[in-house]
C-alpha cells in the first residue's frame, strides 16, 4: 500500500491538492489517505459504497474548502431501487474541497429557496493519468417516493457563507408498476461516443427531446479509460441530460476497467455485473471485458446467470453488454467467445433484447435461438440483438448476414419504450430523422 508521502512524491500534480503542504495541518488530508479503495456504509440506503484500487476510501463529506468548490459535471446514477433512490455525482476541479451537499425538494422545476431537504454526501479522490488527483462527490438520495419528480442542486456553502451550487435540476423516480400497471417508461440506448463528442452532443440533444426516464450506455465512452480530459468532454456535453436522468453503463474495452470509470459512474453491486428493475423492464448488465478473461466463462457468467434466474418472472428482459454477440459489421463482427459463453443462458432465459455496441454501426437481428433464425411460435420467445455503437466514434462498415434484419453504417441512438403490453425500440440519426427498422413485441 502506498503511503501519503509516496503519493505526494509520485503524483506531483496532486501533491498540493492532496494536502502535502508542510506546516499547514489543516490541509494535511486524512492520515489514512491511500489509493487502495475502501467501503462506506450508507445508512439511509441500506447498502455500502465501495471504491477500488486507484481511489481513496469513500468518506462522509466535511466542511473543508479549496479555491474552487464549484460543482462540475453533475450526473445521476443508480445503486439502489430506482423507485426510491438515485445518486447525484459531481466533481470539483479544486481537489481539496471535501464539502458535498444536496438540496432537495418534492416537485419539478422548484426555485432553490424551496429545496429544504438538505443532505450530506460523501467524497473520495482517485488518481488519473499523470498523477492527476480527481475529487469526486456523491450523494445517495434514498427514501424517495416512486413515480415522483424532485428538484435538486448540489454543492456547498463555504465557511464565509458563500454558496457554490449547481443550477437546480429535476429528476424523477421510477414508477411503482404494482400501484400503476399502466405505467410506461422510456429508456435511451446509446454507446461508443469515444472521440466523437460533437455527434455525442447532437444525440444527447435528440435524446433529451424524447424525455427518457433512464439512459443505457453500452460502453466505450472514451478512447482510453484512464484519460480524464476525455471523460470531462463526455460528461460535460451530456450534462443537460445526465443531470436529470440516471445513466447505467457497461464497461467497454476502451474503458478497460479504469479507476476513472468505476469512480465517476455509480452503479449497483460490483458495478460490473448487476441487474435492476425499471418499470416493466428488467435490465441485466454484464462486463464482457473483465480484467481476468477467464471470468467470461467463470464468475461473470455465473453472476449474469444468477441475475437472469432471479428475474425470470420479469415481464420484459433486457441484457446490455459491450461486444456484440451478433454483428454483421466487417470491423469486429460477432464475438464467437460470447456466443459460446453467454448465448446459451440468453436462450435459456428467453431474454427479449440484447443491447450491444463496439461495432460503430446500427444493426437489428432477426429473432435468434442459438445460431438459427427462429420462426413461427419460437420467434416469440427468441432473442433480438441490437448493435447501436454510433454515438460519435468513427463509423465502421455495416454488413449483412443471414441473421440481419437491418443494418446501416450510421451514427445513432435508440429509444426503448416499455409498458406491460409492449416493448418497442426505435432508432434515429443525429439530426433526429428515424431509422426505419427497429423492434416491436407485444404480450397479451
Ligand atoms: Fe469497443
Amino acid at each position: 500500500m502506498r503511503t501519503l508521502l509516496e503519493l505526494c512524491g509520485v503524483f506531483a500534480l496532486a501533491a498540493t491538492a492532496a494536502g502535502c503542504v508542510k506546516g499547514n495541518p489543516d490541509l494535511a488530508i486524512d492520515a489514512g489517505f491511500s489509493a487502495m479503495g475502501g467501503m462506506l456504509a450508507v445508512a439511509d440506503c441500506g447498502y455500502s459504497v465501495t471504491t477500488y484500487p486507484g481511489a481513496e476510501a469513500p468518506k462522509l463529506a466535511v466542511q473543508r474548502f479549496g479555491t474552487d468548490p464549484t460543482p462540475r459535471l453533475v450526473h445521476l446514477g443508480l445503486v439502489g431501487d430506482p423507485k426510491t433512490s438515485v445518486v447525484a455525482q459531481w466533481r470539483t476541479m479544486d481537489e481539496t474541497t471535501l464539502a458535498s451537499t444536496v438540496r432537495l425538494g418534492v416537485g419539478a422545476n422548484l426555485p432553490a429557496s424551496a429545496l429544504t431537504d438538505v443532505r450530506t454526501g460523501l467524497e473520495f479522490a482517485y488518481l488519473s493519468t499523470g498523477g492527476q488527483s480527481v475529487r469526486m462527490h456523491q450523494a445517495h438520495l434514498c427514501g424517495l417516493t416512486a413515480g415522483t419528480s424532485y428538484s435538486y442542486q448540489v454543492g456547498s456553502i463555504d465557511l464565509a457563507g458563500a454558496e457554490h451550487f449547481s443550477p437546480v435540476y429535476t429528476f424523477h423516480t421510477a414508477p411503482d408498476i404494482v400501484a400503476h400497471p399502466d405505467a410506461q417508461v422510456v429508456l435511451a440506448f446509446v454507446g461508443d461516443s469515444r472521440g466523437g463528442y460533437d455527434v455525442w452532443q447532437q444525440l444527447i440533444a435528440q435524446l433529451q427531446q424524447r424525455t427518457p426516464d433512464l439512459v443505457l450506455f453500452s460502453g466505450d465512452a472514451v478512447t482510453f479509460g484512464i484519460t480524464q480530459f476525455e471523460w470531462e468532454d463526455f460528461f460535460q456535453r451530456a450534462e443537460p441530460l445526465f443531470a436529470t436522468v440516471p445513466m447505467v453503463s457497461a464497461n467497454g474495452n476502451h474503458e478497460d476497467n479504469a479507476i476513472n470509470y468505476y469512480s465517476q459512474i455509480a452503479l449497483p453491486g460490483d458495478q460490473q455485473n448487476f441487474g435492476l428493475d425499471y418499470g416493466f423492464a428488467h435490465l441485466t448488465v454484464g462486463n464482457d471485458t473483465p480484467e481476468d478473461p477467464t471470468a467470461i466463462t467463470g464468475a461473470f457468467h455465473d453472476a449474469i446467470a444468477a441475475d437472469f434466474t432471479a428475474s425470470d418472472a420479469a415481464r420484459w428482459k433486457l441484457f446490455m453488454h459491450h461486444q456484440p454477440i451478433f454483428s454483421a459489421s466487417t470491423k469486429h463482427g460477432s464475438s464467437l467467445t460470447l456466443q459460446q459463453a453467454w448465448q446459451p443462458m440468453i436462450d435459456q432465459h428467453h431474454i427479449d433484447l440484447v443491447l450491444n455496441g463496439h461495432d460503430h454501426d446500427y444493426e437489428v437481428s432477426k429473432p435468434m435461438v442459438g445460431n438459427t433464425v427462429a420462426s413461427g411460435p419460437d420467434a416469440a420467445t427468441a432473442t433480438v440483438y441490437v448493435v447501436a455503437g454510433g454515438a460519435g466514434a468513427e463509423l465502421y462498415p455495416n454488413g449483412t448476414q443471414f441473421w440481419t434484419q437491418y443494418s446501416e453504417s450510421t451514427y445513432s441512438a435508440a429509444i426503448i419504450e416499455v409498458s406491460r403490453a409492449a416493448l418497442t425500440l426505435d432508432a434515429f440519426h443525429p439530426d433526429g430523422s428515424p431509422i426505419q427498422t427497429g423492434f416491436s413485441k407485444t404480450k397479451p
